[in-house]
């Protein structure tokens, strides 16, 4: 076929051709994606399959986390994201799935956390210990203690100090900071080593637009709406992008989330090396908030937004989201 058209169609013909034929195979694997998105995710696929309940306990036990981690913690809070936590978890017990499952405790321990930083005070938490009450009793007790928050003593130069496996073990998302003002300097360094992270032929079609007017910073983070609880004493916003110029055919049309994706992660690893606490922000857009943040910063359609990275100085010591991980097993499948 593809040597039929040449043949017979003039130069300017074939490539009208050529653009027709490829957006139409870019329709038909961006119509494959949307379809597998409406099946699985669990939203849109409503399956309450255990994959899709394990992500709904994540989400809602991981805001109570983040609670528990403000540098300003409200006792009491968060009376509706337990309503929420407390509605799965009994769908997820009422459908049998099984109650050893990691995700399940995590989400136990961190209630227990929050229970516990209630005891000896007067707050009423009744809204969380009536419902917690019959769920107790599927605690396993060597992993009562996963969830909730830590609290972390920063000294200077701390992740330069640390081998890459404890730098790994030991960054952590850093949502509130401290007062001592970051260095643009050092912004600009980390970027610069991040600058060295792979991408698909080398392409590096990423670029970070620095925000650090803070009207403009406060903006982004309203619009955003995922650390507007948070976010003391923030000093910028990294906002990453990548360039869809740099990309080819359909089979194309992720690469720039993945490139800018391991750049993103280059750059907060760096922003640790250089003394800068930051936190990884979602870029998961829905209309108006792709036109929002674009508005604020004039980024072009062209540009993907990656990840929003908030920054600012560590201070002294500082609490963060125990965010517990999965088991190796559950993580990897080999093929022998
Ligand atoms: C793509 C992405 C989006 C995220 N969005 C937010 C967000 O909107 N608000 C927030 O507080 N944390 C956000 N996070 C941070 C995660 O909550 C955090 O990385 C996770 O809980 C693991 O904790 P850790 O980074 O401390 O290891 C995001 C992380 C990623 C990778």
């Amino acid at each position: 076929m593809k040597n039929f058209v040449k043949k017979i169609l003039p130069v300017k013909m074939q490539s009208k051709f050529r653009e027709i034929y490829m957006k139409r195979k870019l329709n038909k694997i961006v119509n494959f994606d949307k379809n597998n998105f409406f099946d699985s995710s669990y939203a849109l696929g409503k399956k309450n399959s255990l994959e899709n309940l394990r992500a709904k306990i994540t989400f809602h036990y991981h805001s109570i986390e983040k609670g528990l981690s403000n540098a300003n913690l409200r006792y009491a809070f968060g009376k509706k994201k337990f309503d929420e936590l407390f509605d799965v978890l009994d769908l997820y017990v009422s459908l049998g799935h099984p109650t050893d499952d990691l995700r399940f405790q995590q989400s136990l321990s961190t209630i227990s956390s929050y229970v516990k930083l209630h005891e000896d005070t007067e707050y009423d938490i009744s809204f969380v210990t009536n419902r917690f009450e019959k769920l107790k009793k599927y605690m396993l007790p060597k992993l009562n203690n996963i969830g909730g928050y830590g609290i972390y003593n920063f000294e200077n130069d701390l992740y330069k100090k640390m081998d890459f496996k404890d730098f790994m073990l030991n960054r952590h998302s850093v949502r509130d900071y401290g007062k001592k003002e970051v260095d643009e300097k050092d912004v600009l360094n980390a970027i610069e080593l991040s600058i060295h992270s792979p991408s698909a032929c080398n392409r590096q079609s990423w670029k970070v637009h620095y925000v650090k007017d803070i009207e403009k910073v406060k903006k982004i983070i309203s619009i955003q709406r995922g650390l507007t609880a948070n976010a003391e004493n923030i000093q910028g916003v990294l906002i990453v992008t990548t360039n869809n110029e740099y990309y080819n055919w359909e089979y194309e049309r992720n690469l720039g989330h993945v490139d800018g994706a391991l750049f993103s992660m280059s750059l907060m690893m760096s922003l640790n090396y250089y003394n800068i606490a930051n936190c990884p922000l979602s870029a998961g857009f829905a209309m108006d908030q792709e036109i929002g943040i674009r508005e604020v910063v004039d980024i072009e359609n062209k540009e993907n937004i990656v990840l929003l990275i908030s920054i600012g100085s560590f201070p002294e010591q500082f609490k963060y989201a125990k965010s517990p991980r999965e088991t190796l097993e559950n993580v990897v499948k080999i093929y022998k």
